[in-house]
């Protein structure tokens, strides 16, 4: 396994350019399934999990072709197997986004239930109520979900709580179905917002885009004349970044992001001290002093992220005074708490809320990754540390930062990876 070692105690500054967001470009690659001509998709990421979705499309009978780096052609027009199999899904949750575009394009699914993963238990159950309320036979066999409809069935929905791939599910199911489909309780996420918007560019009749009712009125059909769309700005990869100029009290540009779909991270960050500014595609974090902790509850959008908790931590450790962090989306979000302490963070967990007292300095030290934003609070940690810190099992950041060590390098940060052997199944 590649491990990142890291020399701390270095102020980051420079200009970085943000990558397209992974949990936009997931959905939008699975959405590709529904359209019966070619469609291009630019800014894509270079990412583990972008390569795991493309394999997964080819193996359902959709080609793919990469045109340069980050744009990719799909050709869903002949699909040919219902099954996505236990090996894509085992690696990668979000292969449970080809369910919906699956049964509303072919009438079939066959796709392997997904197990839990380090951060929670993660059921897909409400994916599976909406698509049954919109006319699906749904049974599980041998660890799959086998669903079947001639043609599913608009209805109005109602989701008992906000969930992202849940919402995502249901609206690429119901952009083929027959009639209505109101989904009320839907994920308001830029990444949900990126997908209705790519498929309306497929011909879909999608209104209340950005809001948390979404009214579909189902076609026969998508696709159109070669459509094309550019996946947007990662705000993770953005917060991440600006995170890291706050830690080492640098000045870090972030360019080619977007500034309107920040706005609660910025928030904190602000009140950690930093000055902000931004223009149309940047924004650029000053941190003069030592950041002052804050404290916050991750909720659905546009609330605070969950997916900037670790992150924000990282900052809470080495920042002035008491931070206090309440996760609220996830039961196991706070693996990154017992590395953070091999560090020299001081952190007490109690239930769903973590008290991180912060201190002057952090020392290097051997640490382990456990799951994509925990290993980024981790590199994030290790930059603000005195002496070197090794991070073990980083195919986990690989998931999520595009080439981070180099953009962290161009940044003046001391980094550099060693291979290690192949990653564990
Ligand atoms: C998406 O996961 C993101 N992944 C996650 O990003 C992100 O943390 C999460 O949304 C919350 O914003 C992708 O978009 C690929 P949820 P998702 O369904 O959709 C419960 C990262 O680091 N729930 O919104 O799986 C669930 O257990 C990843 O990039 C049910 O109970 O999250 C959780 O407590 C990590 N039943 C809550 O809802 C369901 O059927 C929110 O989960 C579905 C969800």
């Amino acid at each position: 396994m590649d491990k990142l070692v890291i020399s701390g105690n270095r102020r980051l500054e420079g200009e970085v350019r943000i990558s397209g967001a992974k949990n936009a470009a997931l959905p939008i690659l699975a959405a590709a399934l529904l359209a019966q001509t070619p469609v291009a998709v630019d800014n894509v990421p270079e990412l583990h999990d972008i390569t795991t979705m493309l394999e997964l499309l080819r193996g359902l009978g959709a080609a793919s072709r990469w045109h340069n780096d980050t744009s990719v052609e799909i050709n869903a027009t002949h699909l040919n197997n219902p099954l996505a199999p236990y090996e894509s899904v085992r690696t990668m949750r979000a292969s449970i986004l080809v369910l919906g575009p699956l049964l509303a394009r072919c009438g079939e699914a066959l796709v392997s239930l997904p197990g839990g993963c380090a951060i929670g238990a993660r059921p897909v159950d409400l994916h599976l109520k909406g698509l049954a309320a919109l006319g699906a036979d749904i049974r599980m066999e041998g660890g799959y979900i086998h669903a079947r409809a001639r043609r599913l069935k608009g209805c109005r929905l109602v989701l008992d709580q906000v969930t992202v791939t849940g919402t995502e599910n249901l609206l690429m199911a119901a952009v083929l179905a027959q009639g209505k489909t109101v989904i009320e309780n839907a994920a308001r996420e830029p990444e949900v917002t990126d997908l209705a918007r790519f498929l309306v560019k497929l011909g879909a009749n999608i209104s209340g885009i950005g809001t948390d009712v979404l009214e579909i009125q189902g076609v026969e059909s998508l696709g159109g004349n070669r459509p094309r769309y550019t996946v947007m700005p990662d705000r993770i990869e953005t917060g991440t970044y600006l995170t890291a100029a706050a830690l080492t009290c640098g000045r870090i540009r972030t360019t080619r992001t977007c500034p309107q779909i920040l706005d609660a991270v910025l928030e904190k960050l602000h009140e950690a001290g930093a000055a902000i500014d931004s223009g149309p595609d940047w924004i650029e974090l000053t941190m003069s002093d030592r950041p002052r902790a804050v404290s916050f509850r991750t909720a659905p959008y546009p609330a605070f992220p969950t997916d900037m908790q670790a992150q924000l931590m990282a900052m809470n450790c080495i920042a002035e005074g008491v931070g206090i962090i309440t996760e609220t989306i996830f039961e196991n979000r706070f693996m990154h708490v017992l590395e953070l302490r091999r560090l020299g963070a001081d952190i007490t967990i109690e239930g769903h809320t973590a008290i991180c007292s912060g201190k002057n300095r952090l020392q290097g030290a051997p640490v382990m990754a456990t799951d994509l934003r925990a290993s980024a609070s981790l590199v994030l940690a290790a930059l603000a540390a005195e002496g070197e810190t090794v991070i073990d099992r980083i195919y986990h950041i690989d998931r999520g930062y595009e080439h981070i060590e180099d953009k962290l390098s161009r940044l003046g940060a001391t980094i550099h990876r060693i291979e290690g052997s192949s990653v564990p199944c």
